[in-house]
């Protein structure tokens, strides 16, 4: 069994402020860090921190090298993915005294993808294999039609939640990894356990874990639902806590962990993730959660 991390790689300009900057205000930042970070560069790497091997395909422009070279440090492979002649992805984020964040996103390469492209990328993947995506990269529906065609299992962290998802077959999703805002547009509902529900009617053959923020997080696998508190900490920057979570999830459960098991080792890791600043470098290493919580 391989996996297969289809995902954004993207170079993250995090601000320092005192407050989120408001409409026609002009405000000065206090420090500027450049990270590592993208929804799946930081998921393949908690895939990879967690002890799972993964394959990453995507897109980088010339000055990208940066995100394989981390990437290819944390042992991830990267033969899939492919220099283009398109300025890398790149955000440019807001982290507050709260660690509170705000993220604007350029899609760069990231959305400048084949589909020649993604039909080399499935040549090496079979019915045995997992792929995992997000929503920073174009063509997302011809790519779940094209493991789904394949017999992959197909896991989605539908996240940012916005239009692109309107022409994918959802139906064909084995797992939905989402938060409480993503749950909300999604679903129609705000409540947690309507959220749920609406996702079962529609989406009836797939498991879901949805993050509650501080309210932790729920499994739902039919008509079973699984709770999992938080461990709290004092957040400085809560950037890539999701992709942690996503990672070490699906970590756990592919090694064949129980989903209760597998929810309290993601919401310690992501714990730890929000302790430190920036998106990869906050993912801890596996051996660092039993010592640190
Ligand atoms: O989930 C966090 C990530 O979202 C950041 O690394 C940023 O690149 C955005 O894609």
């Amino acid at each position: 069994m391989k996996v297969l991390n289809f995902g954004s790689l993207n170079l993250d300009y995090v601000y320092s402020v005192d407050h989120m900057v408001q409409p026609g205000e002009t405000l000065t930042s206090k420090e500027r860090n450049v990270f590592c970070g993208g929804k799946g560069l930081n998921q393949s790497i908690a895939l990879a921190k967690a002890g799972v091997s993964v394959c990453h395909a995507g897109q980088i422009g010339a000055e990208g090298s940066v995100l394989t070279d981390a990437l290819i440090e944390q042992g991830v492979d990267t033969k899939l993915v492919q220099k283009v002649d398109v300025p890398t992805g790149h955000t440019v984020i807001q982290v507050d005294k709260s660690g509170q964040n705000c993220i604007l996103l350029f899609g760069g390469a990231n959305r400048e993808m084949t589909k020649d492209y993604v039909d080399f990328v499935f040549e090496e993947f079979s019915d045995e294999d997992v792929l995992l995506l997000q929503n920073e990269i174009n063509l997302l529906d011809y790519i779940i039609d094209k493991a789904y065609e394949k017999d992959m299992k197909i896991v989605l962290n539908p996240s940012p939640f916005d239009s692109n998802l309107d022409s994918c077959d959802l139906s064909k999703i084995s797992m939905f990894l989402l938060n409480e805002i993503e749950g909300a547009q999604i679903s129609g509902e705000t409540e947690p356990g309507k959220i749920l529900q609406v996702m079962r009617e529609k989406y009836p053959g797939a498991k879901v874990v949805l993050t509650l923020g501080c309210d932790g997080s729920v499994y739902q696998d039919g008509e079973t639902r699984i709770r999992q508190d938080i461990y709290a900490v004092e957040a400085v920057d809560t950037t890539a806590a999701g992709d942690t979570f996503t990672g070490y999830f699906m970590a756990a459960i592919l090694s064949g962990s129980e989903p209760k098991e597998a929810l309290d080792l993601a919401s310690k890791a992501s714990a730890i993730a929000v302790t430190r600043q920036g998106a990869a470098p906050s993912i801890p290493m596996r051996e660092e959660i039993d010592f640190l919580i």
